[in-house]
């Protein structure tokens, strides 16, 4: 029975702004961003970046991911999106000719499923970590064009459905612009980028193909290069969707350009993403250097979630413990949000706010 009372009817009434959301809602103009799982989730990496629609990842070693309970605790809890930091590159998958090893790159699309992460494919056509029987073969044109063809449609065949974006070309330039000398570009010409990405198109019409590169993050000859063939390829209709800036920084070396740039590849209707951010420092890292890691960490995801279409930012690595700087650049080390022990840094905070539009 209707309560009639004037006393009720206030009560019943929805106030005018739920009103007109409820409308919005409705009517499909708006919708509201998916649940949290639970109040905590709201305050980690991934409640924010769910939140916000977009993905915050790390790159993942198969040997902590097998054997250390802190480092999958923290993936799981805080990101969203997984990246194979090496399983899925071509050395990796096939060692010997024609003999595939999917475990390690199984074993990580399988988690990722199992802790509703997305995964980033990394990667198709590089000139680095090939396996010595194709770097050594001295194939010609024609035999190299059908053994990327293959490795692609096997890769990217097996993963159909399960992997969201592909880095499908990786680090084809030099730094002044010019195009890499590779087994691929050596051998292929540029052409090889353009059929590398309708090969894998073809394999999985649902995966977003990007190019990838570092030192891109500025407005400079190397990304004027890559942002002139991008062009290039939407022109002639090559199935390209984003591009992904690697963010490889040193402490304060964020670029001051690096938004602008980003926005440009936005503009050409393109994904954005941050696809192996950290931030060095020389060590041992003092507390005012961690503090400036904080704000750099805080710029750099904000640089890019700050332009349309970028897709989200993907960290290299989530603990000190296992980041590939101190083995590559000597005296550096300290790059990523968590410490050896797995202690949130200063610059996980700078992430967290750099994600959360309210911080
Ligand atoms: O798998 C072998 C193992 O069998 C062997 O015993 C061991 C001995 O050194 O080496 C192992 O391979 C190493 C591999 O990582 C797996 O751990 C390689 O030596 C080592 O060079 C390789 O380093 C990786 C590097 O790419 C190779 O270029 C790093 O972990 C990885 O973080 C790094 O990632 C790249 C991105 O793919 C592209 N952008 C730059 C980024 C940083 O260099």
């Amino acid at each position: 029975m209707q309560h009639t009372t004037p006393h009720h009817r206030r009560r019943r009434r929805v106030p005018r702004p739920l009103f007109v959301v409820g409308a919005l809602l409705a009517a499909g103009i708006v919708a509201l961003p998916p649940l949290a799982p639970d109040a905590s989730a709201a305050t980690t990496l991934r409640g924010h970046a769910d939140a916000r629609g977009v993905r915050i990842g790390a790159a993942v070693a198969d040997g902590p991911l097998r054997s250390e309970a802190a480092y999958t605790t923290v993936l799981d809890r805080e990101f969203n999106s997984v990246t194979a930091e090496n399983a899925m590159k071509w050395d990796a998958l096939e060692p010997n000719r024609g003999s595939y090893n999917w475990g390690a790159a199984d074993r990580l699309v399988d988690h990722a499923t199992s802790h509703n992460q997305g995964v980033r494919g990394h990667t198709l056509v590089w000139y680095a970590q090939l396996p010595s029987w194709l770097k050594n073969g001295n194939f010609t044109a024609a035999q190299l064009n059908t053994i990327l063809q293959n490795h692609i449609s096997t890769t990217v065949g097996r993963y159909k459905g399960r992997i969201y974006a592909w880095d499908v070309v990786n680090e084809a330039f030099n730094e002044d612009g010019s195009m890499r000398s590779s087994v691929w570009q050596d051998k292929l010409g540029t052409a090889h980028i353009a059929s590398a990405l309708r090969w894998a198109h073809t394999a999985d019409p649902a995966a977003k193909l990007y190019i990838n590169d570092y030192n891109i993050e500025a407005d400079n000859a190397k990304s004027d290069a890559l942002y002139a063939l991008a062009r290039q390829l939407l022109a002639q209709g090559v199935p390209l969707h984003g591009v992904g800036f690697q963010s490889h920084f040193v402490l304060g070396g964020v670029p001051a350009s690096m938004k602008a740039n980003l926005k440009r590849f936005s503009d050409l209707g393109l994904e954005v993403s941050l696809t192996e951010l950290d931030i060095r420092i020389p060590l041992p890292a003092s507390g005012a250097e961690l503090a400036q890691q904080s704000t750099d960490y805080k710029t750099a995801s904000e640089n890019c979630l700050g332009v349309p279409r970028c897709a989200g930012v993907t960290a290299w690595g989530l603990t000190d413990k296992h980041s590939w700087v101190p083995g590559t650049f000597s005296g550096y080390g300290a790059a990523l949000p968590y410490n050896e022990g797995y202690g949130a840094k200063p610059a996980y905070t700078g992430l967290s706010n750099g994600l959360n539009p309210n911080a």
